[in-house]
């Protein structure tokens, strides 16, 4: 069983929440956050939003207006540590002209020995920095660094859960449910497991409990979250698969569509794609990555599964479900990645027809097994693979969203959008991004309408 914080731990840290809303009293303190990375850091940040809303901050986008500015970072590729790193470099001036402005660091990056060494010696205008295990410790955090400490640092903590944080959900129809965290799968390239911990899942009856809120506060988009939802359940000792997770959810009264992520074709099975097809809430969409279409690739990269299996489970998924929207993660450039291994993964992308594809140029990362393996295509090779793939795929979209043309589908409208002819942006059950138009469109409504025409991008739509 998961090590759930205990409520007296908890209870301390909303005594903490307490203190420092009284210390700030009636003055008016804005907090601006910034988060990079994976839907789990933006599930992070909404608890985060949560606990400073309950000490009396007002959210701002202004981050030159902010009391409390934090920066909730990723690691999983180069650029995006690069980005953290520019973007606290870039508020050095900030602080020295409002040395009581309180600039805070967490997440993935912080994680990291090697980053919280850098932080403390050349950023010495954070004055907060926490790991992805300490965040239910954030009040106690910043409330001695409020208190006078000079520079706080807490990347200790165990892979534990913390239930009933407050949270502070982003505007608009859709919520993240995090279901479980952390990852045990080790892909040679990852360091996810390294920042996250061991797997662990959430209780079904606390995630029940926070689906029934969400639908009674009007959200029409559920989107489960784990590192690898198939393997939920098998740390808790209930005899519950992810597969009964769909199932006990899917039960739930209410008008809404449940989607997941990520999941990992190893532990995706015949089993799950039954339930998704006999669950009318469960979206008819599936984000399964498959990072390379070598086997030898996938080997060495620690996936478990080779490239048969994964086509053999795309064709069950679409037996079950024949409308059903795919989407993929693809690495190019993994070390030792010859001409002829990338040429089965542009042969699996073309075979398979994927509707949506996330293409990453491989990024070594320190500590995991992958960065010292041997690397021989040069940076122009990758570069050049690269590019033959998004061409290979932007093909295979064009002539996907062209074949919606006419169709009437069912819409969720979650935004507006920028252009004045379609004012409303939505989403098709296979989270496609449509812009629709028509008379009394309401964000956060399902609606029915035709598409008018198609790009590479969008779906343009009348409602009906
Ligand atoms: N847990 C999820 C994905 C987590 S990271 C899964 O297993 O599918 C999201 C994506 O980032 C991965 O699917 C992979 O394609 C990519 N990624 C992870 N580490 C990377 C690295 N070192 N370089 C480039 N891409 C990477
Ligand atoms: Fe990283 Fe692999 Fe875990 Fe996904 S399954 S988070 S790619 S180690
Ligand atoms: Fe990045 Fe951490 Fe997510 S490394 S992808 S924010 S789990």
């Amino acid at each position: 069983m998961p090590v759930t914080v205990s409520d007296e731990q908890l209870q301390s840290q909303f005594t903490y929440i307490d203190a420092i809303a009284s210390m700030n009293g009636g003055k008016k303190l804005r907090a601006y956050t910034h988060t990079f990375g994976c839907q789990q850091n933006e599930a992070d940040t909404e608890r985060i939003r949560g606990m400073l809303r309950e000490m009396g901050y007002e959210m701002t986008d202004d981050v030159n207006n902010a009391d409390f500015i934090l920066f909730n970072t990723c690691a999983v590729r180069e650029h995006a540590e690069d980005r953290a790193f520019g973007n606290i470099g870039s508020l050095s001036h900030l602080k020295k002209r409002r040395p009581e402005v309180v600039i805070a660091l967490c997440g993935c990056m912080a994680q990291q020995e090697k980053n919280v060494e850098k932080i403390k010696k050349s950023y010495p205008q954070v004055s907060l920095l926490f790991g992805t295990h300490a965040l239910w410790r954030f009040p106690s955090l910043l409330y001695r660094v409020l208190t006078g400490e000079k520079r706080v640092f807490d990347i200790g903590g165990e892979d534990d859960i913390a239930e009933g944080l407050p949270v502070l959900r982003a505007q608009g129809p859709k919520a993240w449910l995090s279901i479980m965290y952390g990852c045990n799968n080790f892909c040679t390239y990852c360091i996810v497991p390294y920042v996250r911990g061991r797997e662990r899942s959430r209780r079904p009856e606390e995630i029940e409990k926070e689906l029934r809120e969400l639908v009674a506060a009007g959200y029409k988009e559920i989107t489960l979250l784990g590192q690898n939802v198939n393997s939920y359940g098998k740390d808790l000792g209930l005899d519950i698969d992810f597969a009964d997770l769909l199932q006990r959810l899917n039960a739930v009264p209410g008008d809404f569509w449940l989607r997941f992520m990520t999941s990992h074709p190893k532990d995706a099975s015949p089993r799950l794609f039954d339930a998704m097809a006999e669950c009318d809430k469960v979206a008819k969409q599936l984000h399964l990555p498959f990072q390379s279409g070598s086997d030898e690739i996938l080997r060495r990269m620690n996936r478990r599964y080779t490239a048969a299996e994964y086509r053999a489970l795309i064709a069950d998924a679409r037996v079950k479900m024949p409308d059903i929207t795919l989407s993929s993660d693809i690495i190019v450039g993994f070390p030792g990645e010859t001409e002829q291994d990338f040429e089965q993964t542009l042969q699996l992308v073309e075979d398979i027809q994927f509707d949506l594809l996330f293409t990453f140029l491989y990024s070594p990362r320190t500590g995991t097994p992958a960065a010292s393996y041997e690397d021989n295509a040069t940076p122009q090779e990758k570069q050049n693979r690269f590019e033959r793939l998004l061409k290979v795929q932007d093909d295979i979209v064009a002539k996907r969203q062209a074949a919606y043309q006419g169709k009437t589908l069912r819409l969720l409208v979650d935004g507006t959008a920028k252009g004045p002819d379609y004012p409303y942006t939505a989403r098709t059950e296979g989270n496609l991004l449509v812009c629709v138009r028509g008379e009394g469109i309401e964000i956060g409504s399902f609606i029915e309408a035709t598409i008018e025409k198609t790009s590479l991008r969008c779906l343009f739509a009348q409602k009906r």
